[in-house]
């Protein structure tokens, strides 16, 4: 099918190349010329374990084109719409600036019969006002919120755990999953995103037909739920820290219960990154709009919970060394807001090193992958590749983003040839505490003893 994607970000760029590499012919647009030169040369403009070989591979086959001309999705039968949606500059509400540019800009190319798919996240209510927009030009409007993960973002879409598809009313009634058309003959565009997606869909992948404001909303509530999960554990942190139990043994025992499970009960510096922290406030900034915010009242906390805790590390470090880090070397492992990744974006583990710096520490961050975009974002801080050697003559470490070469891969007793001071941090809850005690270490977790 040709098919088109507008926005080649972290979403697009993805969404463009796995949809060409389950057979499709699509061309990805951006108003962005370097990114659009970065992708058409077939490479990936961002770290993302596969992205490289499935762009690579659909430019090779011609089933894969990038440009900046809105022209060239002229044509497709659907266009997919994934550009971002950022925290408004002065609220907390979303920034629709894009999704709005994007929508009018598609609209002179749009023929009756296509199909314009929105997959930005977007406050409930969005695609009901936009969708007179499109369907004056005789194409449909429906709702395909995405949920892939950054660092699985190729298999995610590829082989999503669920596809969601929100459709205006007169097609929600009539889709039951075996209907190809509405009773007047009309193709349901539910059943052809179902071609879209074939792979997933042949191989059972739940798909769930509904009305547009449930599809906004499942993506708000997944990412708000998760929060809440993460949110939830790092509360329990706070109590363990006065009563001198173990979060992390609280969370395995919690997560044998089927019903709780363990997932994202990994207590810590908290979550970070470009969705999850801008989603829940533009959740709530929808909320009290609709004058329903006291429903989501507690994602305030959520959000409080989960910043509280990136000063719970910063303070743990300053207390280890008796109420001030002025003039320490502290050594930070990670920059990333999580592992696999180089997004730096509310990056809780960059933001713990930006406040030691201001508290007088010398800063030096090592990541596997991050470090670039960490350097753009904050010049004053030391930046060492190498992570022996941004470890050698600290005073003290701290582990703020688990990758394998920190949480697996460093033993104690190296670090210990290379650290100055025997002060370990641990921001992520991912280090074996008792080897590093074993070894001579001050190890401090979050909500350990
Ligand atoms: C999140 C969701 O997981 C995806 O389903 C969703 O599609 C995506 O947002 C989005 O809206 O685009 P992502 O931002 O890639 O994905 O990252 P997560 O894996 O959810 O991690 C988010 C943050 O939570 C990270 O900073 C991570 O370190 C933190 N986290 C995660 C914890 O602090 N504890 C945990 O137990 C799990």
């Amino acid at each position: 099918m040709r098919l088109s994607v507008i926005g080649c970000g972290y979403l697009g760029a993805v969404h463009a190349a796995a949809m060409a590499s389950i057979g499709h012919d699509v061309v990805g647009i951006d108003v962005d010329e370097r990114k659009i030169e970065t992708l058409s040369k077939g490479e990936a403009p961002f770290f993302e374990p596969g992205l490289q070989e499935i762009l690579t591979e659909g430019i090779e086959s011609g089933r894969l084109r990038f440009t900046t001309d809105m022209a060239a999705a002229s044509g497709s039968k659907v266009h997919f719409v994934g550009v971002g949606t950022p925290q408004q500059k002065d609220g907390y509400a979303a920034d629709l600036t894009y999704v709005n540019a994007a929508i009018d800009g598609l609209l002179p190319y749009l023929s009756p019969g296509d199909i314009v798919a929105g997959k930005s996240t977007v406050p409930v209510g969005t695609a009901a006002e936009l969708a007179p927009r499109v369907e004056a030009t005789g194409a449909t409007l429906v709702w395909n919120p995405e949920f892939l993960r950054e660092g699985w973002a190729v298999k995610d879409t590829i082989d999503p755990d669920r596809l969601v598809v929100g459709v205006s009313s007169h097609f929600a009634r009539s889709t039951t999953g075996a209907e190809a058309t509405t009773g007047d003959g009309e193709v349901n565009p539910a059943d052809v995103l179902r071609e879209v997606y074939h792979p997933a869909v042949a191989k059972g992948t739940p798909f769930i037909v509904t009305d547009l404001a449930t599809s906004e909303l499942v993506k708000v509530a997944a990412n708000a739920f998760l929060a809440t999960k993460i949110s939830f554990i790092n509360a329990m942190a706070e109590i363990a820290e006065v009563t001198g139990a173990d979060v992390t043994q609280l969370a395995d025992a919690l997560g044998h219960d089927e019903r709780i499970g363990r997932r994202f009960l990994g207590a810590g510096i908290g979550f970070g990154g470009g969705c999850l922290p801008k989603d829940i406030r533009a959740f709530s900034a929808r909320a009290e709009e609709l004058g329903r915010g006291e429903s989501v009242a507690f994602l305030r906390e959520v959000d409080a919970i989960n910043l509280r805790r990136r000063d719970r590390a910063v303070d743990l470090v300053v207390n280890a060394f008796g109420g001030s880090v002025f003039k320490k070397n502290v050594t930070v492992l990670g920059a990333a807001f999580k592992p696999h990744s180089d997004d730096i974006r509310d990056s809780p583990a960059l933001d713990v090193a930006v406040r030691l710096h201001g508290l007088g520490a010398w800063v030096t961050i090592t990541d596997p992958a991050a470090l670039e975009n960490a350097q753009r974002l904050h010049p004053q801080l030391n930046y060492v590749p190498d992570r022996d050697e941004a470890i050698r003559g600290a005073d003290a470490l701290i582990l703020v983003t688990e990758w394998d070469e920190y949480r697996r891969e460093l033993s104690p007793e190296h670090a210990s040839t290379l650290a100055t001071g025997r002060v370990v941090v641990d921001g992520r809850n991912g280090l074996d505490a008792a080897a590093w005690r074993a070894a001579g270490w001050t190890y401090y977790g979050m909500g350990r003893p």
